[in-house]
């Protein structure tokens, strides 16, 4: 590759350019200030292919040599922070090689054989987002082990459940925790099966038809612990499937750390008061000396935007694309960092918080006192007794009626009272209008009494190695 004639482009692309590029259009185009986080994964991408080329002959091995000791150098300096950095080199891809060429020469210049940026940059994002998918896993465990560790912890503790966040019925406070262990446990899989799903080589696909260049795509793939290679060469130039269902997980994670975090700002409010958060993970007032604010997962809560919008960014960016590769597609890295960065700090401040989280069981329970939250269960005694359900659920709600009017709860009815509602009323009903009674008959699988509780803790902890 040689540099043009005087007034001509100096781009490694440059050739049938007669003028060089305007400076404003340098600056528009450029994406090394932000896909220089892809360094090592272009580094490791170039070395494989060097590797590959010298074993079909396209390379001798005093150029694989000189190519793979070049690119190391380079690496080390970018991770050192002396590595200068070109705008009007466009991209990552062009930065690393056009040092390359200027530190070793023809060699160099022999690296992007039977390559195009295109394979290239699927290459490194694939190779990025699967070591992200890894890491978010990792993550998810910490946050899944802070709820089994609490669960464990205030197993048998019992709490009101909520549907429409009114006092509906009694359930365990490790069983509503282990209910986020669920979603996160989902999230895990997910986050699984995508990074499975991307886990195939796009190199060697080139622009988009593939090479004429005697190439083995499958060396590459094994050398960069991929599980194979695509397909389709048309495909893998333009697809980023695997960036959009990667970030649509990172949206789902995020959103249950929101709704997570929408109960914990509930319940450390005095309203509540079900839980205290640490001092360490709350924040003051500058003007109310009496306030102790939960921040941290009203942050969490506000950061789920960014995240959706990052899905919908992707998703608006590829939705009018023809194939193959488009320049469009540049798009797609900053939603992703973003994503990234934006998903691994909430779920790593999230289980520091969790934590150090303390419930107020007093409290809890004394909410599970009031509010009628056992008439589900005289319900289901009557069932018991033969009476159709719907009708049961009449009968209660005329008890409940008569209660409201009374100011009482059903279990301050005697029986005498209660048998004014149904002849079938006796003085055993007194056990399932317990608070206890009620939450350990619900055997049912995933229920809520200790016994199915203490299970689900127990797999919990296995599935976590937690001993
Ligand atoms: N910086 C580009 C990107 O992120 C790399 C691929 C450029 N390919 C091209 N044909 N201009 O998508």
């Amino acid at each position: 590759m040689t540099d043009k004639k005087e007034g001509g482009s100096k781009k490694l692309w440059g050739g049938r350019f007669a003028e060089g590029t305007a400076a404003s259009v340098e600056t528009f185009t450029a994406s090394i200030q932000y896909d220089s986080r892809l360094y090592k994964y272009d580094i490791a991408g170039s070395k494989a292919h060097a590797a590959m080329l010298a074993t079909q002959g396209i390379l001798s091995s005093s150029e694989l040599e000189a190519i793979v000791t070049g690119l190391t150098e380079i690496g080390r300096e970018i991770e050192a922070g002396s590595f200068e950095f070109k705008p009007e080199l466009e991209d990552i891809h062009m930065n690393i090689e056009k040092e390359l060429v200027d530190r070793i020469g023809p060699a160099g210049a022999k690296l992007h054989s039977a390559r195009s940026r295109n394979d290239q940059v699927a290459l490194d994002f694939k190779m990025y987002l699967r070591e992200q998918c890894s890491q978010i896993i990792e993550l998810i465990d910490g946050v899944n082990r802070a709820f089994v560790t609490l669960a464990r912890e205030y197993l048998g503790h019992i709490m009101p459940g909520y549907t429409h966040l009114q006092r509906a019925q009694p359930v365990q406070i490790a069983h509503h925790l282990l209910a986020y262990y669920e979603m996160f446990a989902r999230d895990k899989s997910r986050m699984t099966d995508c990074r499975k799903r991307m886990n195939l080589s796009p190199l060697g696909c080139a622009a988009l038809a593939g090479t004429g260049l005697p190439i083995d795509r499958e060396q590459v793939a094994a050398a960069l612990d991929f599980d194979g290679v695509t397909t389709n060469s048309m495909d893998t130039a333009g697809d980023r499937d695997f960036a959009i269902e990667f970030t649509s997980n990172c949206a789902m994670i995020q959103l249950h750390l929101s709704r997570l975090s929408e109960e914990l700002v509930l319940w450390s409010s005095q309203e509540f008061s079900f839980v205290d958060i640490s001092d360490k993970f709350c924040t003051g007032s500058s003007i109310m000396p009496q306030k102790k604010n939960p921040d941290i997962p009203e942050l969490i809560r506000g950061k789920s935007g960014r995240v959706v919008g990052s899905l919908m960014c992707l998703l608006t960016l590829v939705k009018g694309l023809p194939l193959t590769y488009n320049r469009d597609l540049q798009e797609d890295k900053e939603p992703v960092f973003d994503a990234v960065d934006t998903v691994s700090s909430s779920l790593a401040i999230m289980a520091e918080l969790l934590e150090n989280l303390k419930f107020k069981t007093g409290r809890m329970a004394e909410a599970t006192k009031t509010g009628f939250i056992t008439a589900t269960d005289l319900a289901d005694y009557l069932v018991l007794k033969d009476v159709p359900f719907r009708e049961a659920h009449g009968i209660v709600g005329q008890a409940v009626a008569y209660c409201l009017e009374k100011g009482c709860e059903l279990e301050d009815l005697s029986v005498d009272e209660l048998a004014l509602f149904s002849g079938k009323i006796d003085s055993d009903v007194f056990e399932v209008l317990s608070v206890e009674g009620s939450v350990n008959s619900r055997l049912s699988t995933g229920g809520t009494s200790l016994q199915r509780v203490e299970e689900a803790v127990g797999e919990a902890e296995k599935k976590l190695g937690i001993v």
